[in-house]
């Protein structure tokens, strides 16, 4: 696997910062994605090796927390808040309208590979609930009556 040398870098920095190679293995995911932009089977046994532990310790870390992702992103990388606040003004239902307006299911990327769709935890924008990312822009009050039209206009390129 190609990483980037200033990813290995901030890689072999990091390991001996911790007390136990474990304790290391999720900041390492997290730069390894961020390199690659998601962790495959590759990256995956790239980690255990670099830690001496097994493939299953890290896929097990990779399946536990939503922002590991083991597929690509799609062309639009959109996230919904599921974060009290959000929830509350309708987050979930806006994100079961996106899944039907982008034929894609929450936690995977649409066949098309248009649109990758995932929650997110709370980005301090509660007040405009409920609160849609898009790559790094964001998005207020996308409520389950509006999300179909900003499914549109996303699909459009109008947002
Ligand atoms: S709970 Fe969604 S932005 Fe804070």
């Amino acid at each position: 696997m190609d990483l980037k040398p200033e990813t290995i870098e901030k890689i072999d920095k990091l390991v001996p910062r911790y007390p136990t190679v474990k304790s290391a293995a999720l900041p390492l995911c997290h730069l390894v994605q961020e390199d690659q932009g998601y962790l495959s089977n590759e990256a995956i046994e790239w980690i255990a090796t670099r830690l001496d532990l097994q493939p299953i310790n890290i896929l097990e870390i990779v399946t536990f927390y939503p922002m590991l992702r083991q597929e690509p992103t799609g062309k639009y990388h959109v996230r919904v808040c599921r974060t009290l606040p959000c929830a509350l003004a309708g987050a979930y239902q806006t994100c079961k309208k996106l899944e039907e307006a982008f034929d894609c299911k929450v936690g995977h990327t649409s066949d098309d590979g248009e649109v990758t769709l995932e929650f997110v935890e709370c980005h301090a924008d509660c007040g405009k609930a409920p609160v849609v990312m898009v790559g790094e822009e964001e998005y207020t009050n996308v409520t389950p009556e509006t999300a179909e039209e900003f499914a549109t206009k996303l699909k459009n390129g109008q947002l």
